[in-house]
């Protein structure tokens, strides 16, 4: 940890612990840490600190976002999973915390199921990556170190 740094934070949400092995064909064979040691060597170059955590409950995810608040984080990744569709906790939660919340997909939601086309994040998220697999991370990062004064 360093504290001269803009933190990052990169919250996952639910059964994204299974990347890898979960429905490849849409979501690739990265693992989420092949994801995370990637991240990190591009936070390292972008001088930017990274916190990255996973979970499957949605308490947790509210109470990260908290912390980003209360870390003064300078974005948070957020990939809330299905949650994405479902959760207003979450969406109050990004409303409540002064911090810019990218919205990241490795998949396109909006082309596929229909419950899939909202988004709770969205509605209150800076802005949102998704589609490009792996690399949807990579070039949220990217985004976050443009939000830097
Ligand atoms: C996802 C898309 C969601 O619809 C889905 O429920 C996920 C993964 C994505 O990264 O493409 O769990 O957020």
């Amino acid at each position: 940890m360093d504290a001269t740094k803009p933190l990052v934070m990169v919250l996952n949400g639910p059964n994204l612990n299974l990347l890898g092995s979960r429905e490849p064909a849409i979501y690739g064979r990265d693992t989420l840490d092949d994801i995370a040691v990637r991240l990190e060597e591009q936070a390292a170059t972008l001088g930017l600190e990274l916190d990255i955590r996973q979970s499957n409950h949605e308490g947790h995810l509210v109470d990260w976002l908290h912390e980003a608040g209360a870390r003064g984080a300078l974005a948070v990744l957020l990939n809330a999973g299905a949650l994405t569709h479902t959760s207003i906790a979450i969406l109050d939660a990004i409303k409540g915390i002064n911090v810019p919340v990218i919205e990241v997909h490795l998949s396109n939601p909006h082309t596929r199921e229909e419950f899939r086309h909202t988004s709770f994040v969205a509605r209150a998220a800076k802005g949102t990556i998704a589609g490009f697999g792996a690399a949807s991370y990579r070039l949220a990062l990217d985004a976050a170190a443009a939000l830097r004064q």
